[in-house]
């Protein structure tokens, strides 16, 4: 009896049966693009005959939304754009954010990351490197940070800084004890990146996409915001990379998803600190 593959299994192997295909002239793999055209087109129609008539059906809206809370149901529901990718949540908003104004911050060699989000209202924040206890803070946090926050989610109130004061080992490096919240800044390898370019390196507790934009360093977390998979096979095309396996399209600047605007992929500090990419993986 065959085992059952799981998704990303299939995905490995849907992606293996595509290169083999690289090899054929234009002629067949445009017939093979499509038969898949023709099969996915059959299968979008059958699916929303499928939701149609279980939406009809008493309860079926319940029943429906409990199936798409499915990965799998969600993806290939997703694939053919039958449903709507999950709001961003305000966690996600703020840190989109706040890597506005990270480049700002980097030039002072500083950082900032968002600690919680406090009954929905007061965001808390921890300022890093040279902006801690930096004398000009308040007035950073007050124009630029704040800022920024209370205009990617309104309904914010407050922004204060938390263990920021002058002397916290905010910056917790490797072997340093620090703050209960500090999380260590972990080497990533050497700034020799050009702009855009993308490597993925193997940190503590995740596979971490590096690349340049401006040239300030980003780091994403390896795994594409479809279905989970590796990007760092993907192509680069004028700082948007593409995912290997199904075409989703990043903004390699600020992480955004062209394909499904409302997503982002997960972003981490990243500097540079003597030619090093200094990363720190936050969960
Ligand atoms: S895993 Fe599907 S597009 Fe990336």
């Amino acid at each position: 009896m065959n085992e059952e593959r799981t998704f990303p299994q299939l995905a490995e192997d849907l992606d293996r049966l595509e290169r083999i295909t690289e090899d054929w002239s234009p002629e067949q793999r445009s017939t093979l693009t499509a038969i898949r055209t023709t099969i996915e087109s059959i299968q979008a129609g059958a699916f929303r005959s499928l939701i149609k008539t279980i939406k009809d059906e008493p309860g079926g809206l319940d029943a429906l939304k409990k199936a798409v809370g499915d990965p799998w149901v969600h993806g290939v529901l997703a694939y053919h754009g039958l449903v709507r990718a999950p709001a961003p949540t305000p966690e996600a908003l703020v840190e989109q954010a706040l890597e506005s104004v990270r480049p700002m911050l980097a030039s002072h060699n500083g950082n900032v990351e968002l600690v919680e989000i406090v009954d929905g209202t007061e965001a808390r924040i921890r300022l890093e490197g040279s902006c801690d206890g930096c004398t000009h803070s308040d007035v950073t946090v007050r124009q630029g940070i704040e800022t920024a926050i209370k205009d990617a989610v309104p309904a914010i109130e407050r922004v204060k800084v938390v263990n920021g004061r002058r002397g916290d080992a905010l910056v917790q490096l490797p072997g340093v004890e620090g703050s209960p919240f500090a999380r260590a800044w972990q080497d990533a390898g050497p700034f020799d990146l050009t702009e855009h370019e993308i490597r993925a390196v193997e940190l503590e507790e995740a596979s971490i996409l590096l690349t340049v934009a401006k040239g300030q360093p980003k780091a994403y977390r390896n795994a594409c915001a479809h279905l989970g998979m590796p990007l760092d096979g993907g192509a680069v095309e004028d700082g948007v990379l593409t995912c290997p396996y199904h075409g989703f399209q990043f903004a390699l600047a600020s992480g955004e998803c062209l394909t499904a605007p409302s997503i982002q992929l997960p972003t981490y500090p990243a500097r540079v600190q003597a030619g090093r990419i200094l990363v720190q993986v936050t969960t």
